[in-house]
């Protein structure tokens, strides 16, 4: 048997994991850290931040936009369940949009279609890899929420999917071509919508006691004093699924080649 979904994980990752675990720090820490920042250089992002599923990346990008309640944001009808939740989660109504049998993708035409006076959104979904075709997409003039959850590594006009809209996020579970397990990444065109999402992931805490402890004016500060800026779900990566990733990003050309050679049998 072929198996079309399985992950390809080699020994850095299971060594990474062990030394993870030896260091007696699993959750969130320093390597989701530098997992963000060599994530972020590879694929020339403006700015990324990893969260615990691209699903919740989703709900995140859709709050990010800050749009009025109740609007309507566009969504493919051709996708993943979590595309239409994100957007009822925030407070809005997704709107279905067909796609196009050919691509799997939708399309500024029908896009428009869809349009109403309360549409505040769209939600474009590169479907298995192939790059929507976003330049009439972004003429429209809404703001784009891009999931290239399959499409990492995928670009359009030389530009990465996920980077192109105004929020794009990224999806790293079991079964996609990268994998940490259970994980996701967000990226957004103006970075402070980032900054502000690493905050959300932690339950909207600005400053924390981890903050505090550690840095260097650690035993200075009131490390049990937590900011809480807003009030949110707790989306928090862990220092063991960024030790995947790390490993994963090493190998990324082997994994997709591997992808490649699947398909070419099917
Ligand atoms: C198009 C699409 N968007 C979002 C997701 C959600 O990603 P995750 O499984 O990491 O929550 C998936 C997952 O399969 C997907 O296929």
């Amino acid at each position: 048997m072929i198996s079309v979904f399985g992950s390809l994980v080699g020994d850095e990752e299971v060594a990474n994991v062990v030394a993870c675990m030896k260091s007696q720090w699993m959750g969130f820490g320093k390597q989701v850290e530098e997992f963000e920042e060599k994530y972020r250089r590879k694929y020339k992002l403006p700015s990324f931040a990893m969260v615990d599923s691209g699903s919740n990346a989703l709900y995140m990008a859709v709050k990010l936009l800050d749009l009025p309640p109740n609007s309507e944001v566009i969504v493919p009808s051709f996708t993943w369940v979590s595309c239409a939740q994100a957007v009822i989660l925030a407070g809005h109504r997704p709107v279905f949009c067909d796609v196009d049998l050919r691509t799997m993708n939708v399309r500024a035409e029908d896009i428009q279609a869809r349009v109403t006076d309360k549409t505040a959104a769209v939600m474009v979904v590169h479907y298995a890899g192939l790059a929507v075709d976003m330049d009439l997409i972004l003429a429209l003039g809404y703001p784009v929420i891009e999931d290239a959850a399959h499409a990492i590594d995928s670009t359009y006009r030389g530009l990465p999917c996920g980077a192109i809209g105004d929020v794009g996020i990224f999806s790293y579970d079991a079964v996609k071509n990268f994998t940490v397990g259970e994980g996701g990444g967000i990226t957004a065109r103006d970075p402070a919508r980032i900054e502000r999402a690493k905050v959300l992931r932690y339950c909207g805490i600005g400053k924390s006691g981890f903050d505090a402890a550690v840095s260097s004016a650690g035993e200075k500060t009131r490390w049990w004093e937590y900011n809480i800026q807003e009030s949110h779900i707790k989306m928090l990566p862990t220092n063991l699924a960024a030790n995947i990733g790390l490993a994963q990003l090493d190998r990324i050309d082997v994994l997709q080649a591997r992808r490649k050679v699947i398909w070419e049998t099917y």
